[in-house]
């Protein structure tokens, strides 16, 4: 806590020194404290300039995805007004999942560097790379019926394909139900996970693995052909802190809109304009059946109808979209 507040201290006075009296004052803590403090800022990562009578000054900010780094001036109303940063985690979602459990809020961010078994959508295994991907989950209450707990992953795809969007300048395709690709392959991948009751959810934990400055080469065999990365689509490393609070700013922007619209109403239309589904020739492999034909709509449940050569019309909520003719800008 100490420290949080001394890195905001010197964040607000950017590039000017702050004495040490001020910052005990503010911080509450003796000269000798801050002494302690600031070395083990230094260990962080930070670049600090102590000097005699005048005091500290910050030179640079390691790119590190604690909460004193991502909530400074974060801005958002409900996502990430509390953040959980462990440097390694099994699973975000897992771990987001049991502090919801116990009590979790609203917004509340699971965020980790070293993700070690992270899960994917349908049992699958989800590959994570250390301080190379961006590994979190929040979780949301949102006061809704289960039927409308689709409406929250396509919530947080319309957040990811605009967070991408500011940060690379780059618009990528939203792959039903809600895999981001560039250049056709995966960058990212979202995982909802819900508590709830038959006619009501308690709580929904939202999975997000984006491939941020990963290479290509780093990806095991089986989905290197499959998969990109940021980096990859633009030759550039990009800032994970920077990345993490767009993200963050965006979800919470499109959560306030899904609070107030209910989900089924512009959040739907905003995914069906950035997926660009409807109109598309599919495959869907839904559980044990496969189903061929074309979208004609997206239902306020989320479902896709698909029509079959013949006329005849199919709901599909979940599976594996097989073929797909993707339509990148
Ligand atoms: C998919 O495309 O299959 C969904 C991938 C979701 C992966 C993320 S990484 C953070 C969060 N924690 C997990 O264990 N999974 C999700």
């Amino acid at each position: 806590m100490d420290n949080e507040k001394i890195i905001q201290i010197l964040k607000d006075h950017e590039g000017q020194f702050v004495s040490g009296e001020i910052i005990s004052q503010e911080v509450g803590i003796t000269r000798a404290a801050i002494w302690k403090r600031i070395s083990a800022l230094k260990e962080m990562g930070y670049v600090i300039d102590a000097r005699q009578n005048m005091g500290y000054r910050l030179m640079r900010a390691p790119d590190i995805l604690t909460p004193s780094e991502l909530q400074y001036r974060l801005g958002t109303k409900i996502v990430g007004k509390e953040i959980r940063y462990y440097p390694v985690l099994e699973s975000t979602n897992a771990e987001a999942f049991r502090l919801a459990s116990a009590g979790g809020e609203d917004g509340l961010v699971v965020v980790t560097d070293h993700q070690t078994g992270g899960k994917g959508r349908l049992n699958r295994t989800w590959f994570s790379f250390r301080r190379q991907s961006i590994s979190l989950s929040v979780v949301l209450r949102p006061k809704i019926v289960p039927y409308l707990a689709t409406m929250l992953t396509y919530m947080t795809g319309i957040a990811l394909y605009e967070a991408i969007y500011a940060q690379t300048a780059m618009k990528p395709a939203i792959k039903w139900p809600n895999d981001i690709l560039m250049s056709g392959k995966k960058v990212a991948g979202v995982l909802c996970e819900l508590n709830t009751e038959t006619d009501v959810v308690n709580f929904a934990v939202i999975g997000i693995g984006l491939n941020l400055n990963v290479r290509k080469k780093r990806f095991p065999e089986e989905i290197r052909e499959v998969s990109t990365s940021l980096y990859e689509e633009t030759k550039k490393r990009l800032k994970r802190v920077a990345f993490v609070k767009e993200l963050l700013r965006q979800l919470d922007y499109w959560y306030g809109v899904f609070l107030r619209d209910g989900g089924d109403g512009r959040i739907l239309a905003e995914w069906k304009d950035r997926s660009k589904i409807v109109g598309q020739d599919v495959k869907i492999r839904s559980f044990n059946e496969e189903i061929v034909g074309k979208v004609v709509d997206v239902d306020s449940y989320g479902a896709l109808i698909v029509e079959s050569k013949d006329g005849e019309r199919k709901r599909v909520i979940a599976g594996d979209l097989e073929t797909f003719v993707l339509t990148e800008e």
